[in-house]
């Protein structure tokens, strides 16, 4: 249906289009990069930009190559290279998710959601992500972008957060079960790239002509908020 359309043209938009990131492999069925880049990149991007978060992954898998040399750091080490990327209760908790991967599972992380999210500092969205990039399991994963694209995909006019499970059940109903990851990916870059929360750029969407929200000019509006 309108959901398979729009998901294949997203993908073929990602393989034009797709960013290039330090933790990308490039996109196409098949690649995948390291579980440990993944989560490495997922757990620095949860509060934090890209742009930001681009030479402290550098700098970690330069100093730490595998899970294991992470997880055998002194904690003032890894400390001291998250510096400046703030929230310092994330760097503490990815130390000890790596010890949990590196010393209790054989280096190997999970490859479900549901398993992945019991490790500490791995919450829904994170272990979503993860499970999709690195081991193509069709999670859903709804950060602020995709929420946004997928608000106006359908064009969802009740506020946030009372339209979080119409987002999250539309969201499920475009994503592929081939190329899960790469699908992930693809909403991130479009609504960072194109589907933008102030002057959205439909002229260049690939998925406008399944745009509820564009013919009522009502795109840029969405999603709408509840005033905290
Ligand atoms: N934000 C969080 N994870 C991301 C990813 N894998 N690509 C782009 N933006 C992201």
């Amino acid at each position: 249906g309108e959901e398979t359309a729009a998901g294949a043209a997203l993908l073929e938009w990602y393989d034009r289009s797709a960013r290039v990131m330090p933790w990308r492999v490039g996109p196409g069925a098949g690649a995948h990069p390291a579980p440990y880049h993944v989560w490495l990149s997922e757990v620095m991007l949860q509060q934090t930009t890209v742009a930001a978060v681009r030479d402290y992954f550098r700098r970690f898998t330069a100093r730490w190559p595998r899970v294991e040399d992470l997880a055998s750091a002194e904690d003032a080490e890894v400390m001291a290279e998250w510096a400046g990327l703030g929230y310092y209760a994330r760097a503490r908790n990815l130390l000890k998710c790596a010890r949990v991967v590196a010393f209790e599972r054989g280096g190997r992380f999970p490859q479900t959601a549901a398993e992945l999210q019991k490790l500490p500092g791995i919450g829904p969205y994170t272990a979503a992500a993860i499970a999709a990039i690195a081991f193509e399991e069709p999670a859903v994963v709804v950060d602020g972008n995709v929420e946004r694209v997928v608000a106006r995909l359908w064009a969802i006019e009740t506020p946030l957060p009372a339209a979080k499970p119409a987002l999250v059940e539309k969201a499920g109903r475009l994503t592929p079960q081939l190329r899960p990851g790469d699908h992930a990916q693809a909403m991130m870059d479009l609504g960072a790239t194109i589907c933008t929360p102030r002057g959205p750029v439909c002229a260049l969407c690939p998925v406008a002509a399944f745009c509820a929200a564009r013919p009522l000019g009502i795109a840029a509006e969405l999603p709408r908020k509840v005033p905290k």
